[in-house]
């Protein structure tokens, strides 16, 4: 595992546009893992300057995200396909037939988990999974207690994550207690991950995923399992790591 500590979360967000932008260039056809939260907004907003100012191109790139909330239509403006659009794939040359979220209007849900695997592996595999971090640990939406057997699954999203993305919407009970996510089998399957961090609320779960074992207490902790991980942190998550 990999660790970049920056000054703050403007860096943090260059250094983990610089990570993407360098995996583009080496293989324009990549396959992105994309996560949405807040911590990733700054490392877009980076990508699409270098898109606008240096030509850094989407044309064959090809995005699978990592989770959506089930019965948000794409229109809603707290759903993923939603927060996606608006804040990266309309800025760049992406097609909108390479960017790919789990359908969230699925009738039969074990199915669409089922079909964003076989897409995934029918176009070989994520090269490089961008990840954020919850406070509870959780990466996607597998939350603590998680089976770290699963794939593509329904998830009942953990009272602490409800509490955490209420502040998106007008109020807690209009969170959707339902997601489908990237299972930590899919996640570890990715060739290379990239987790961004930043802010002292979630220095407990980054001092687990460094210092602690594994456990599915914290879900990120697996990622310790995983030959190929980079960690780009700002320095108010990672002060409590030893980086000796
Ligand atoms: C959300 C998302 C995760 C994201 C995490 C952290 O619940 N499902 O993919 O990484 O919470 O969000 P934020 O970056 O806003 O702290």
């Amino acid at each position: 595992m990999r660790i970049f500590v920056a000054k703050d979360y403007h860096d943090m967000s260059l250094e983990a546009a610089k990570v993407v932008a360098d995996e583009i260039a080496q293989k324009p056809g990549i396959v992105l893992g994309l996560a949405t939260g807040e911590t990733p907004l700054a490392m877009y907003r980076e990508l699409i300057r270098w898109h606008r100012e240096e030509g850094l191109d989407f044309s064959q790139v090809i995005t699978f995200n990592l989770d959506e909330y089930i019965g948000l239509p794409p229109e809603n403006i707290n759903s993923y396909r939603y927060y996606m659009q608006h804040n990266f794939f309309r800025h760049i040359n992406i097609k909108l037939k390479n960017t790919h979220l789990p359908n969230a209007m699925a009738v039969d849900v074990d199915e669409e988990c089922r079909e964003y695997e076989r897409q995934i592996a029918g176009v070989g595999g994520i090269d490089l999974q961008v990840l954020g971090l919850g406070q509870n640990g959780h990466i996607g939406f597998n939350e603590p207690g998680v089976d770290f057997a699963l794939s593509t699954h329904l998830v009942h999203l953990a009272a602490a994550t409800i509490a955490s993305n209420a502040r998106f919407f007008a109020a807690e009970s209009e969170v959707p207690r339902l997601a489908i996510s990237l299972g930590i089998k899919s996640i570890m399957q990715a060739k290379k991950i990239l987790l961004l961090a930043s802010g002292s609320s979630k220095a407990r779960a980054v001092y687990e995923l460094v210092h602690g074992a594994v456990s599915n207490n914290t879900p990120a902790t697996i990622l310790k399992l995983h030959q190929d991980v980079q960690l780009v942190l700002d320095e108010r998550v990672a002060m409590h790591i030893s980086r000796v």
